[in-house]
């Protein structure tokens, strides 16, 4: 409570005090060199008591005789009421005055005249002056200035509405600082088209109620929408915050839920759900749009269950939602059918994995098809191209025959050898490999062609065939004795591939 300890006359040496004082005396009209120690201002609440407190400070040196003291109130300008008087011979004294019965000295000395005033009003704030009468020097004095201050009641509350597009701002929510001093400062948290509309109202005892309203464009959409006050109150320790839940009232709309189309004769699990939305909350009746509701219906509250479908409920439903405010209706035409209908394929996550699997896979296999196309269009032309992943000649094939494939054009000689190579590879594994399925489908295909050494109409077959035509005669003999299977392989034995290979290598190079 206590703000400063005005020392108006501190106990150093004096030209301290004259240059304290210069200043000081035309801040507290005070007269010399001041010895009466009080409280500037003292805060104080209705109904509690607050000291005044007051002390007589000897000057240095000086013997000042203190004859009484009095304690003078002051409500207003030009208003002096003497309400308390202590004299070391007569004892206290308390003059007829607002203040009878409620104040009273803490002590029986002229040194210290402080005093307890209880059971406080509003109209108590003034100015309280602790004045001595002294001897040689005169009255000396302190003043107190004693501030009222009122705990606001605090509180907000929704405004029930009306929705309304018209555009025009109404009152939603309320709050109300009452009776509080000084006068409270109201803040809104809330919608960004909120607007706030602030009244100060004095009462007799300077009390302030101060009321804030909040207002908005109310739609349906604000319903139950927080928005929170904020009281800001010079009494308070903190902020005060009250969230208000906005009421906005609002004509139903209706919509029916749960037909499927698939009202089949006989089904026992039909319904239907009324939706009725709206503020307040609106009364749901069900109806059908011509003659009267069908006895295999039961209905409770915004529910409509088929105990068995039939051609009684091949109709239309309406359902009315009703509140004060007006009412909505909504109808479902529920179409009997003979038979079930198979549930249509609504695309579900896991159908659409499922789509994205199935793509994937026929991606694959496509691709993998151009690859085997590709391979087998590589193969062929390998057998008459130049060689381009395949492994270099089998050993047997002596260096001097590498050293001179090397500069020749490579593709006849290194195309004659590598088949070969294959060849015997593939007949002990007996394992298919593209290269050799591919073959092996040629020479299917091209049987005639192992056969007949004639070109097949496939074109593979043909490249190949014309490749092969220089070597299958010597290829077809070894595999005339393996099976029929084998003997398509026309591939002859690496030694007199390689042979040949050297002497085509060598007659290209030559040429
Ligand atoms: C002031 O007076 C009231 C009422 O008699 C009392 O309750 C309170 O303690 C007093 N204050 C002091 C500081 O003596
Ligand atoms: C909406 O506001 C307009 C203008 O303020 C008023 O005339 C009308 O009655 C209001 N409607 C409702 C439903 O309150
Ligand atoms: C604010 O409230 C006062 C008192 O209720 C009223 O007269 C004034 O029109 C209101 N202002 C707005 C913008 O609504
Ligand atoms: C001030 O006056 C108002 C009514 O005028 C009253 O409700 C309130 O309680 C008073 N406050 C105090 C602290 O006396
Ligand atoms: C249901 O009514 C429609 C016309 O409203 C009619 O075409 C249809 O045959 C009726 N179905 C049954 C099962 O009665």
């Amino acid at each position: 409570m206590a703000r400063d300890y005005a020392k108006h006359c501190p106990l150093s040496p004096m030209k301290n005090c004259l240059l304290v004082t210069a200043i000081i005396l035309i801040i507290t009209q005070a007269v010399g060199c001041q010895r009466v120690k009080v409280l500037k201002e003292v805060e104080a609440y209705p109904t509690e008591s607050v000291i005044l407190r007051c002390q007589f400070v000897e000057g240095a040196g000086g013997e000042t005789k203190l004859t009484q003291v009095s304690w003078i109130w002051e409500p207003v300008e030009g208003q002096r009421d003497n309400i308390a008087v202590y004299h070391p011979t007569y004892g206290e004294s308390f003059p007829t005055s607002v203040f009878s019965g409620r104040v009273s000295f803490l002590q029986q000395t002229l040194y210290n005249p402080s005093i307890n005033i209880t059971n406080l009003r509003m109209a108590d704030a003034g100015r309280f002056t602790c004045e001595y009468a002294t001897y040689p020097s005169g009255n000396a004095q302190g003043t107190t200035n004693l501030v009222m201050l009122a705990r606001p009641k605090n509180s907000a509350f929704a405004m029930t509405v009306q929705a309304n597009n018209s555009g025009s701002l109404v009152v939603v929510a309320q709050c109300v600082s009452a009776n509080g001093k000084p006068g409270a400062n109201i803040k809104w948290m809330g919608f960004d088209d909120g607007h706030e509309n602030v009244t100060f109202t004095q009462a007799p005892n300077g009390t302030v109620t101060v009321i804030s309203q909040y207002m908005i464009v109310p739609k349906s959409e604000n319903h139950n929408k927080d928005v929170t006050c904020i009281v800001n109150q010079r009494t308070q320790d903190k902020p005060q915050t009250f969230p208000v839940k906005l009421s906005v009232e609002y004509p139903p709309s209706v919509t029916i839920e749960g037909y499927d189309n698939n009202w089949y004769m006989g089904r026992s699990d039909a319904f239907l759900t009324c939706q009725a939305d709206g503020n307040p909350a609106p009364s749901v009746t069900w109806n059908v749009l011509s003659g009267s509701m069908p006895v295999t219906v039961q209905i409770n509250a915004n529910r409509l269950t088929v105990r068995k479908v039939d051609e009684a409920v091949n109709t239309t439903f309406v359902c009315e939602g009703k509140n004060r405010l007006g009412a909505s209706k909504g109808q479902v035409t529920t179409t009997i059918i003979a038979q079930r209908k198979v549930p249509a394929y609504v695309p579900s996550t896991l159908s659409i994995l499922g789509s994205i699997v199935a793509v994937i896979t026929v991606l694959a296999l496509v691709s993998g098809a151009i690859i085997f196309v590709r391979k087998r269009k590589q193969r062929a032309e390998d057998a008459d191209g130049p060689p381009k992943h395949k492994p270099p000649p089998p050993m047997k094939t002596s260096s001097s025959t590498e050293m001179l494939n090397k500069p020749l054009p490579p593709p006849v000689k290194t195309e004659l050898t590598q088949p070969l190579s294959d060849k015997s590879y593939y007949e002990t594994s007996g394992e298919p490999v593209t290269d050799l399925d591919v073959c092996d489908d040629d020479d299917n295909i091209g049987g005639r062609a192992a056969n007949g050494g004639t070109a097949t109409n496939l074109e593979d077959s043909i490249e190949y065939a014309n490749n092969g035509e220089s070597f299958n005669t010597e290829a077809l003999p070894p595999y005339s004795n393996a099976d029929s299977h084998r003997n398509e392989q026309e591939p002859p034995p690496p030694s007199s591939s390689v042979a040949r290979g050297e002497s085509f290598v060598s007659a290209a190079m030559y040429v």
